[in-house]
């Protein structure tokens, strides 16, 4: 059977190679963002902006040789000089604007601009990515927001089942201490972390606001950070309207993830974070019902937060964006059209 890494290896050839810029490339996301556009055969990496790391070779931190290429401390007007075909804003909420403002307004724009922060997840004018949910509108998008890490959980497993449900489903996530980014806190201070997990934000945190928002319907959500590196689980507990089952719910997400290459299905097996560590793309399983009050259902997913949750799925858009096939450069796919035979 043809796979769709071999669909992707085919399409590469004779295709136009595109030219990127990364900035916040030093942080946990943009080094991952590196790292794999190193290594995709469509992209090259033309500068990647770091003001801490500025002169440091780009193998110093990252696992990419780059050829060579260093990190640059490149304000918002010398990026907006630097003519690229895509740029991606690894930057922390809030910093993105005047990045955006500078490269629309530069002599060559980009053709993309992706941000992987939440500055523009509720903003109509930009394409939210989540491409197993919005495929059509990223196809040609000038910009995209990527989705966030526990956002992207949240919707892999509520959207499929949305209809079924009775009233506001609730999520609860536990991420490693990496989703918290590098500046120091007390959600990424590992040794404070030890042996325990951390519950904060647990009411209107950003990603419950933009899991409401692109579901279209309120949820709850429940952050929790944990002292692994890396790696989101996350829980969505619900009533449905009537009696279920776990078969009717499987059966549901097969359809919702037939052709979609970077989600696996477990069934009733639970997702371990374990299994998605570095990986690019997410499992959704852990199906249950409760054989007493069968309107009482779960599910889990899990994904790398710096993967499917940022990097990995930045690159998906980015392919998507350029009519390229979606794993192009991912080739580390969990995929349940690999897994079936
Ligand atoms: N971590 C995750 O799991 C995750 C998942 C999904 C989305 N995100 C989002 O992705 C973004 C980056 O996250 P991260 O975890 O990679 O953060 P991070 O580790 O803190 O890295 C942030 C990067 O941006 C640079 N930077 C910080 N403030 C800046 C400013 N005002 N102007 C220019 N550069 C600045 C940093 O410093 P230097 O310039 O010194 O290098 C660094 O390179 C955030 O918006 C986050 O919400 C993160």
């Amino acid at each position: 059977m043809r796979t769709e890494t071999d669909r992707a290896a085919a399409a590469v050839e004779s295709l136009e190679t595109l030219t990127v810029g990364v900035v916040g490339a030093r942080g946990y996301v943009g080094v991952e963002l590196l790292e794999i556009i190193c290594s995709h055969p469509l992209l090259r990496l033309e500068y990647a902006v770091s003001r801490a790391a500025d002169g440091d070779p780009i193998a110093d931190h990252a696992k990419a040789s780059a050829g060579g290429l260093k990190f640059e401390a490149l304000s918002d007007d010398e990026i907006a000089d630097r003519a690229v075909d895509v740029v991606v804003l690894a930057l922390p909420d809030g910093a993105a604007k005047p990045y955006v403002e500078k490269l629309e307004s530069a002599p060559k724009p980009p053709r993309l601009i992706v941000d992987v922060s939440a500055d523009h997840r509720f903003d109509d004018s930009w394409v939210y990515g989540l491409a197993e949910h919005n495929r059509h509108a990223i196809a040609g998008a000038p910009r995209i927001s990527n989705p966030g890490c526990y956002a992207t959980a949240a919707q892999l497993a509520v959207r499929p089942i949305l209809d079924m449900l009775a009233d506001t489903p609730h999520c609860f996530g536990v991420s490693g201490y990496s989703g918290a980014g590098k500046k120091r806190s007390s959600r990424n201070d590992h040794k404070a972390l030890a042996n325990g997990v951390l519950p904060y934000k647990l009411v209107n945190h950003t990603h419950e606001r933009e899991i409401t928002r692109h579901l279209g319907t309120p949820v709850r959500f429940s952050p929790h950070v944990a002292p692994f590196f890396r790696g989101i689980t996350l829980t969505v507990q619900a009533r449905a309207k009537s009696a279920t089952s776990v078969e009717a719910i499987a059966e549901r997400l097969e359809n919702a993830y037939r052709d979609c290459p970077l989600i696996m299905l477990s069934g009733a097996d639970t997702p371990r974070v374990q299994d998605v560590v570095s990986k690019d793309g997410a499992v959704v399983g852990g199906i249950a019902v409760n054989p007493d009050r069968p309107d009482e259902i779960a599910l889990v997913c899990a994904l790398d937060n710096l993967r499917k949750g940022a990097a990995s799925q930045a690159v998906q858009n980015i392919n998507l964006a350029f009519g390229l096939t979606e794993l192009t450069g991912l080739p580390d796919a969990i995929s349940m059209a690999e897994a079936t035979p």
